[in-house]
């Protein structure tokens, strides 16, 4: 079978998401990608309609962070409109996603057909969650938080004095 030419820039592969915020399971997909690849390029979507906790800058921010030992390794960028349009913009066509339960299944197959129906180049490579991050999410950490619970465990350091700084914020 003749093999596809290899694209410049596909060492890379983009990780998008919401990232709002950053979790334990986001840091462990993130350090797997790179057992792969060379480089990851997390993007950040940039939702205005959406809700969200932290605004796009400081999730930026907070992801830098918590990725500096990476050096350059790690490019953390946003994007709005297509994530297929993102991938052909920073010429990589792997797109990395985690998957948690069988639930995650239906949405992620979705997105995966309908960004390959989309650009046919496009690949997505699904990496398992580990078994502790299997029941981690943004949205189950952010409730919790809000809610007054301890979510020390689920998420970095910084990211849980960020949250816990932005839960003081909404109760004043
Ligand atoms: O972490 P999330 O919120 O589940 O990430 C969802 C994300 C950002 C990967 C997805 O919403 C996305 O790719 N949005 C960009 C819009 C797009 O390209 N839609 C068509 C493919 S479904």
């Amino acid at each position: 079978m003749a093999s596809k030419k290899k694209q410049s820039g596909s060492q890379s592969a983009i990780f998008p998401g919401s990232f709002d915020p950053l979790t334990n399971g986001h840091l462990d997909i993130i350090e797997r990608t790179l057992s792969i690849f060379d480089k990851i390029i997390l993007a950040i979507l940039n939702h205005p309609e959406k809700r969200s906790l932290f605004s796009v800058s400081e999730r930026e921010a907070l992801i830098r962070a918590e990725t500096k030992r990476f050096g350059r390794r790690v490019v953390v960028k946003s994007f709005s409109g297509l994530l297929v349009d993102f991938a052909k913009e920073v010429r990589s066509n792997v797109i990395i996603r985690g998957l948690r339960a069988i639930s995650d299944y239906d949405y992620e197959a979705q997105m995966a057909l309908m960004n390959k129906g989309l650009y046919s180049d496009i690949e997505t490579l699904f990496l398992i969650a580990r078994e502790d991050n299997s029941y981690i999410s943004s949205s189950i950490v952010k409730q919790v938080a809000l809610l007054g619970g301890d979510i020390s465990k689920f998420v970095p350091s910084e990211v849980n004095r960020a949250v816990r700084a932005k839960v003081r914020e909404r109760k004043r």
